[in-house]
């Protein structure tokens, strides 16, 4: 199955592609990853990245399509992938097709997580990262025993540059100026499913496995 999920920051498509890969062994690429991935191994690549995405802004089409054409050309994606912030605008979404057209490859499901604006921010400064597992967790909305369980154990709970208030502002701004019209483009190719992801984290799931018609 390959699949684009579609959301604001915060939204969830981290944590419903990191379910999605975990069941059903299709590979998560998460372009923000990606692009972290570069930052922290100071290539020549991220520290172009680095300081755009400080600010909340987008990266380069180019730099962004490299990475994609990088990745999607793997033995691993034969079985299906999950797309996690990308395409990010109509300009990537035109590139994706051309890329997939020529890897004769096409995308299965387009799913768009929408979660109204006032909790993407509470979401977002609630996200911490566990340092011992990388699990993703939310001080505010987490179980508290998983939070302990990371604590307990000495872990740190890691949060990441920009999801502090001003950045945030900004991403979603941008969401709303480059990102939401893709919403507009997969609803006229009629490929759109739309998700209510404002749910508890399990629901959100379950929805998302009738919309690619698993259960
Ligand atoms: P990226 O890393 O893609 O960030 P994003 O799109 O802003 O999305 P997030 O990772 O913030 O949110 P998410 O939807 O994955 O939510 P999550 O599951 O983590 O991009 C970062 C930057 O990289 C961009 O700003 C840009 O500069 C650059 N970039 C990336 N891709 C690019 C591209 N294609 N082109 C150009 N530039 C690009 O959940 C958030 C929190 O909420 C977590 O704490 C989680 O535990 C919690 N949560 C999730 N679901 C629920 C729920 N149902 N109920 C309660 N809490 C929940």
């Amino acid at each position: 199955m390959k699949i684009i999920l579609l959301g604001a920051p915060g939204a969830g498509k981290g944590t419903q592609a990191k379910r999605l890969e975990s069941d059903f062994g299709w590979p998560q690429i998460s372009t923000g990853d990606l692009l972290r991935d570069a930052v922290s191994s100071k290539s020549e690549l991220g520290l172009e990245a680095k300081f755009i995405m400080e600010q909340g802004n987008l990266v380069s089409n180019q730099l962004v399509l490299q990475i994609i054409e990088e990745r999607i050309s793997k033995d691993d994606m034969s079985s299906g992938f999950i797309l996690d912030g990308f395409p990010r605008n109509v300009d990537q979404a035109l590139d994706l097709e051309l890329l997939l057209t020529n890897l004769e490859k096409i995308i299965n499901k387009v799913i768009y997580l929408k979660v109204d604006h006032d909790i993407l921010m509470k979401r977002l400064t609630g996200r911490r990262t566990c340092s011992l597992t990388g699990k993703l967790l939310n001080i505010y909305f987490s179980p508290k025993h998983e939070i302990d369980e990371c604590i307990n154990n000495r872990g740190k709970l890691i949060q990441r540059s920009d999801d502090n208030e001003k950045t945030i502002r900004k991403r979603l701004q941008v969401y709303n100026q480059e990102t939401a019209p893709l919403i507009k483009f997969y609803k006229e190719r009629k490929s759109l499913n739309i998700i209510l992801a404002d749910k508890e984290v399990d629901d959100v799931y379950a929805d998302l496995l009738s919309s690619l018609e698993i259960n």
